[in-house]
């Protein structure tokens, strides 16, 4: 495990999205795994900013999105399909039959879980997949719980989980209530693991993460079994590793 710690969100971007482009530049075809919400955000203006001066291509790269939330349609403002077209894939040179999310309208969720794993299966081994952290120590939407699931499923989001992405939402009613999601089994079988944590709120789950018991009740704990991750943090994030 490699933890890095950096003083500025500006470098933290930097060292993240060098990672992703330094891969990207050695390995054309490479396959990423790339997650939401407000932690990569910075990180995907930066790959947006060395795409834009000509360093890499994204033409070869294929992605799967770790998840998607039950019942939105890809052009729902707040899906995360339209999250990853407004925050990278609008803004590089793509190819968008390669790029992969769940499809969280599909009429079966169940089917559209079989649909992705196949997908998955097909692209053989995620290159480097890229992480945020939930406040309850969740990956993906993979919740704390009595057992985890290995492959892409369904998952009740916890209150804690709509409770904190209401803010992308015009109240919590509007959060949906399921979600679908890679599962543990998946995101470990990446070559690479890179875990981004940002701010103060987070310093106590990932520091418990990374040091404390391997639990299916923190399910960011079991990425300390995983041979290869980096760990970025800020110094927020980072206080307790000090
Ligand atoms: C997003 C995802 C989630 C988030 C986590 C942190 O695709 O899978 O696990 O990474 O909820 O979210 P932010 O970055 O908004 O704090």
């Amino acid at each position: 495990m490699n933890i890095l710690t950096f003083p500025t969100d500006a470098e933290l971007n930097e060292a993240g999205a060098g990672i992703i482009t330094g891969l990207v530049q050695t390995k054309p075809n490479a396959v990423l795994g790339l997650a939401t919400g407000s932690t990569p955000i910075g990180i995907y203006r930066e790959i947006i900013r060395t795409f834009r001066k000509g360093m890499v291509s994204y033409k070869q790269v294929t992605t799967f999105n770790l998840d998607e939330y039950v019942g939105l349609e890809p052009s729902h403002p707040q899906s995360y399909a339209n999250y990853m077209r407004e925050h990278l894939f609008d803004h590089i040179d793509a190819s968008p039959d390669r790029l992969h999310i769940p499809n969280g309208a599909a009429a079966d969720p169940a089917a559209e879980c079989a649909r992705y794993d196949a997908l998955l299966d097909g692209c053989g081994q995620i290159d480097l997949q890229l992480l945020g952290l939930g406040h309850n120590g969740h990956i993906g939407f993979n919740e704390p719980d009595h057992s985890l699931v290995r492959g892409t499923h369904v998952v009740a989001l916890r209150e804690q989980t709509r409770e904190a992405n209401a803010r992308f939402f015009d109240s919590i009613d509007g959060v949906p209530t399921h979600a679908i999601t890679m599962g543990v089994g998946t995101i470990l079988k990446a070559k690479t693991i890179l875990l981004v944590v940002k701010g103060a709120d987070k310093a106590e789950i990932v520091h418990r993460a990374l040091t404390g018991e391997i639990t299916t009740e923190i399910p960011a704990s079991l990425l300390q079994t995983h041979p290869h991750l980096v760990v970025l943090l800020d110094a927020e994030a980072g206080r307790l590793f000090r």
